[in-house]
């Protein structure tokens, strides 16, 4: 396939790009060129804010793609000039977004696509407009959504809780047997995916008229509580886990916008799995050890 990715430098971005070049497909990346490109991949240098530099940037190429993964759609405008540029340049285009769409109180257990209450927080409900325009605007192309959780992977930090979400030390943290503060004391469950098994759903939706015009919940297997998923971490250090319980209410006070993490982000994968589409199968067990390793190595 001729795959164009928006992004393609950055954490998911570029591990979808490494995986798409892996399978053997020809790989476009549109980025600013901030950050070193994955080796292989056909650099497209524009920044996407710049809206005539990137209509007139990608008009020049003059490429049509089997398949577009956007990673960097964040707010209606973008959604709207993606369908504005991309319509009739290429057959499927991919939106990832989030499940931080999701109102996080009351939800019902698991989360389905069909839940439509709709978060107040500015990330998400941008997503979700975003995702809207997709819906009411997005006739003139076959669109995919696709709602990841927390993703983790070789590529990013570690943590998937407040206070210590994507903490660049926390390794070593753990390996000098300090304390870790968690809000709720780690209790939310999370079902945390592997970065490659997101990469390799967003590949395998490819060309799949079945996922035309769908919305999928994207989690990994395991519903774990977040504590679980430190413990992991520890278990592979052959460290203990200490957790200090972080009051909910006191992190709120403190930091309103971080509600997203303070309810339980369970989500149903059927509709994937009705539409044919690989759903996530990496254990988070083996995923975490494979992320640990990547960062001793580093
Ligand atoms: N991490 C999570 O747990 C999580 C959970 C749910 C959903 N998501 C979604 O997953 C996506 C994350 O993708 P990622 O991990 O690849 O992001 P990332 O690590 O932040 O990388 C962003 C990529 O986009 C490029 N870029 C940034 N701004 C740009 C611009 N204005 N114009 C052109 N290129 C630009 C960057 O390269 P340059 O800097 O060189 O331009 C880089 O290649 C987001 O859509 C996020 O909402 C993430």
């Amino acid at each position: 396939m001729k795959l164009l990715i928006l992004g393609g430098s950055g954490f998911l971005s570029g591990t979808l790009a490494r995986l798409a070049l892996s399978q053997g497909h020809d790989v476009s990346v549109l980025t600013r060129g901030q950050r070193a490109l994955p080796e292989g991949v056909k650099p497209i240098l524009v920044d996407r804010k710049d809206r005539a530099a990137f209509s007139s940037t990608l008009q020049n190429v003059g490429e049509h793609w089997d398949m577009l993964a956007d990673c960097i759609c964040f707010t209606p405008e973008d959604a709207e000039q993606d369908i504005e540029v991309f319509s009739g340049l290429t057959d499927h285009l991919i939106f990832v977004s989030t499940d931080s769409v999701y109102q996080e109180h009351p939800r019902p257990f698991p989360v389905s696509e069909a839940f439509e209450q709709f978060t107040k927080l500015p990330y998400g409900q941008n997503k979700r407009k975003a995702e809207e325009v997709f819906l009411t605007k997005g006739q003139s192309l076959n669109w995919t959504i696709l709602r990841p959780g927390h993703i983790y992977g070789p590529g990013s930090e570690l943590g998937c809780l407040p206070e210590h979400s994507r903490n660049p030390d926390l390794l070593e943290h753990l390996k000098a047997g300090k304390p870790l503060r968690l809000v709720g004391g780690g209790h939310f469950l999370q079902m945390p995916v592997f970065s490659e098994d997101l990469a390799r759903m967003i590949l395998d939706c490819a060309g799949k008229p079945s996922s035309y015009g769908q919305i999928f919940n994207a989690p990994g297997p395991d519903i774990i509580p977040s504590w679980r998923y430190y413990e992991i971490i520890a278990e592979h250090l052959g460290v203990e886990l200490e957790v200090e319980e972080v009051m909910i209410s006191d992190l709120l006070a403190r930091e309103p916008a971080r509600l997203q993490f303070c309810s339980h982000r369970v989500y149903s994968t059927e509709a994937a799995q009705k539409a044919g589409v690989y759903v996530p199968d990496t254990p988070v067990e083996t995923g975490l050890k494979i992320h640990v390793d990547a960062k001793l190595e580093a």
